[in-house]
């Protein structure tokens, strides 16, 4: 399952597996995170085969983005795929800004932490409540122009501000919240973006670690989104994948990403990590290759999550 995808209508291509990094230096989303640890999780990613890496301002502040910018000196820049996203005001209390003159020195500040002169995908964090989304996304063109990212992205917005910011049809690739107990997105979201040649990335694909088959009914106070009924559908339906996954001697982790690449509405699935060893086994997804049947059965056991 090696083969490259495009992201939209550009040059840019990418493994179907990346690296989410908002653990990596994200001290001011998550506890106890050493930065040490953020290190080991980017080069072993690279060093696994995984090229491209999802990363943000939000996630420290530019931290995570020195310390991506700090490992990729030792690898060949060529062979990277490097995601990063801005819209938080670090000026002003960091509101979302989309201005054209926010987001030109947002691009310029992020190249200077990563150490590098292009971003192969810049994304719009998030909308702002002013700036008109195709104005926005015309000042990324011009920066795509310049060289200086080579796609453009929104995330976070919504389907009526996608198809605000792509009036022009330069909307490259589109980040939001997807992943098998999050499945909104199949209604409405994912035609459009197939009927404009749209890249897609689920964040959360692993619901934080839930779908990851770690997480028992004694710890359903760490997911208070979910109703306690909720819950206990969500861990049945992970040991309906954890009996699959067993046929394949895989993880839930590497089947549920397997699932994921194998649908043809996602582009690049970035699960996150924490640890090394978390990457080394997430990137083991590329060797399981699901039969049609298991994978409409995955889909089916989740088929209740909206
Ligand atoms: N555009 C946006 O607004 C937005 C928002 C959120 C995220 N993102 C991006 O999307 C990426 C993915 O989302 P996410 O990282 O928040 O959530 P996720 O991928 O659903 O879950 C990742 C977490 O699950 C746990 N985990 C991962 N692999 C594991 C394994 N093999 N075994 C056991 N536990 C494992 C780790 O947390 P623990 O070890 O702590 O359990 C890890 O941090 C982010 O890293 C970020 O790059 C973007």
């Amino acid at each position: 399952m090696n083969n490259l995808i495009k992201i939209g209508n550009t040059e840019v291509t990418s493994k179907k597996i990346g690296l989410g990094t908002n653990k990596v230096g994200g001290h001011n989303l998550f506890d106890n995170l050493k930065d040490e640890d953020g290190y080991a999780v980017v080069k072993k990613a690279i060093d696994s085969g995984i090229t491209t890496l999802d990363t943000a301002y939000m996630y420290g502040l530019g931290r995570s983005e020195e310390i991506i910018g700090d490992v990729i000196q030792d690898y060949d820049r060529s062979k990277l795929v490097i995601a990063t996203k801005a819209a938080q005001d670090p000026d002003n209390d960091l509101k979302n800004n989309n201005s054209p003159k926010f987001l030109k020195a947002a691009v310029d500040s992020a190249l200077k932490r990563l150490k590098t002169d292009y971003i192969d995908i810049f994304y719009i964090h998030f909308p702002d409540e002013t700036t008109p989304k195709d104005e926005a996304v015309r000042a990324l063109n011009e920066l795509k122009k310049a060289g200086k990212i080579r796609a453009i992205g929104v995330s976070n917005f919504s389907l009526d501000q996608i198809k605000e910011a792509n009036k022009d049809g330069l909307v490259d690739i589109v980040e939001d919240n997807y992943s098998l107990v999050h499945r909104n997105a199949e209604s409405e979201l994912f035609p459009y973006l197939r009927a404009n040649n749209i890249s897609f990335v689920p964040y959360f694909p692993l619901a934080s670690g839930l779908l990851t088959g770690k997480y028992s009914a004694a710890d359903h106070k760490k997911f208070s989104q979910y109703t306690e009924a909720q819950y206990t559908d969500l861990l049945a339906a992970v040991e309906q994948v954890r009996k699959i996954a067993d046929k394949y001697e895989a993880s839930v982790a590497q089947v549920i990403l397997a699932w994921y690449m194998k649908n043809p509405d996602i582009s690049i699935v970035i699960p996150g990590a924490r640890k090394p060893e978390q990457v080394e086994q997430n990137v083991k997804a590329l060797d399981v290759e699901l039969r049609n049947s298991d994978y409409h059965a995955i889909d089916e056991a989740f088929a209740d999550f909206a």
